[in-house]
């Protein structure tokens, strides 16, 4: 349903994006899992024709978005990262320009926008300006945006982005439901491409490091991660370091954090049974551990940053006077 081929873009020196090639099927829920600044946006942004490459292509639903951009628009609906709606309309209205814009015809737009609204649960809402609904609402509101013109490809740039955990729950909740849809979204949290994704393409400065469905992806690490905290932390950490199957060994005051061959658990506790220990906790990988064994960083960015990118509706109302 897209073809991704070689795509590179280049702003000034640095590639955004670089060489990335991929395929994503019909109906498949997949995302695209990195921090600020992997490309996922830049990405996006050619799949909705909005930016050219430097290089490559990409086909939606065998069309390129080089030659047939006008096709490709009508194949994708589009929630951007940096909320669009007009804080002055009310939630339907906001949909109304949107039915215009895409030529939804006179005699459906009334139907069609209820059908929406109610799909992501804002038919209550319907004719309250949207500068009173809350964060989530208003990303709520930009899927059923996006979703007007009946598109066969769904395409969210970070959709919960600074949202709190219940309303990013919500808006998870919507997304599920769109089963048939072949639906692309980016992320940088990681429960999030946990919770969504069939398949997942962990990107990093412009590549993807490692793709696949998650729990492969885990499980490829072939690793588990283990947290002990005990009263003699370097007395342990010797005895660890002297465990094939154990991998580097931080200490961090009293707690030790390391990494075991899938496995083991079961030699680890008898090779600790002497030890007397506080807690202890073995856990399988996550996908910030295959992160982090792809690109040798952490994936988690200060709570600060997450947040950019996320204009205010009230401000833009400020500007317009
Ligand atoms: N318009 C632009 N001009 C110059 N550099 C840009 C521009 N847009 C993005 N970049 C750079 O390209 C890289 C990828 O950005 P982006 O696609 O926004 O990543 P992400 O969405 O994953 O955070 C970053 O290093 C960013 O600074
Ligand atoms: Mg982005």
């Amino acid at each position: 349903m897209i073809e991704i081929k070689e795509l590179t873009k280049v702003y000034r020196d640095a590639p955004a994006l670089d060489r990335v090639s991929l395929k994503i099927e019909e109906g498949e829920l997949f995302s695209f899992l990195g921090p600020n600044g992997a490309g996922k946006t830049t990405l996006m942004l050619i799949l909705s024709t909005l930016l050219r490459p430097t290089s490559g292509t990409a086909f939606v639903d065998g069309h390129d978005v080089l030659r047939e951009p006008e096709r490709v628009k009508r194949e994708v609906g589009v929630l951007f990262q940096e909320t669009s709606l007009d804080g002055r309309l009310t939630g339907r209205e906001n949909l109304e320009v949107q039915a215009v814009l895409y030529d939804v015809p006179k005699e459906e737009r009334r139907e069609r926008i209820d059908e929406m609204l109610d799909f992501v649960g804002l038919l209550d809402w319907a004719d309250e300006p949207v500068e009173r609904y809350s964060g989530g609402m208003q990303r709520r509101l930009e899927i059923a945006r996006a979703l007007i013109h009946r598109p066969r490809i769904l395409l969210l740039d970070e959709p919960t982005l600074g949202l709190d955990p219940k309303a990013r729950e919500a808006v998870w909740t919507h997304i599920k439901r769109l089963e048939e849809m072949t639906t692309v979204l980016t992320t940088n949290y990681i429960e999030e491409a946990e919770a969504l994704s069939q398949r997942v393409a962990i990107m990093d400065t412009g590549r993807i490091v490692a793709l696949g469905p998650p729990e492969e992806l885990k499980a490829s690490l072939g690793r588990d991660v283990a947290h002990v905290t005990c009263s003699d932390p370097e007395g342990l950490r010797d005895l660890l370091s002297g465990l094939g199957y154990v991998g580097d060994v931080q200490v961090d005051g009293r707690r030790l954090s390391f990494t075991i061959e899938a496995g083991r658990r079961k030699e680890l506790l008898e090779a600790l049974s002497d030890y007397e220990l506080e807690s202890m906790e073995v856990r399988g990988p996550t996908l910030s551990d295959v992160f982090r064994s792809h690109t040798g960083r952490s994936i988690h960015v200060p709570f600060s940053q997450q947040r950019t990118g996320r204009r205010r509706l009230g401000r833009k109302r400020r500007r317009m006077g």
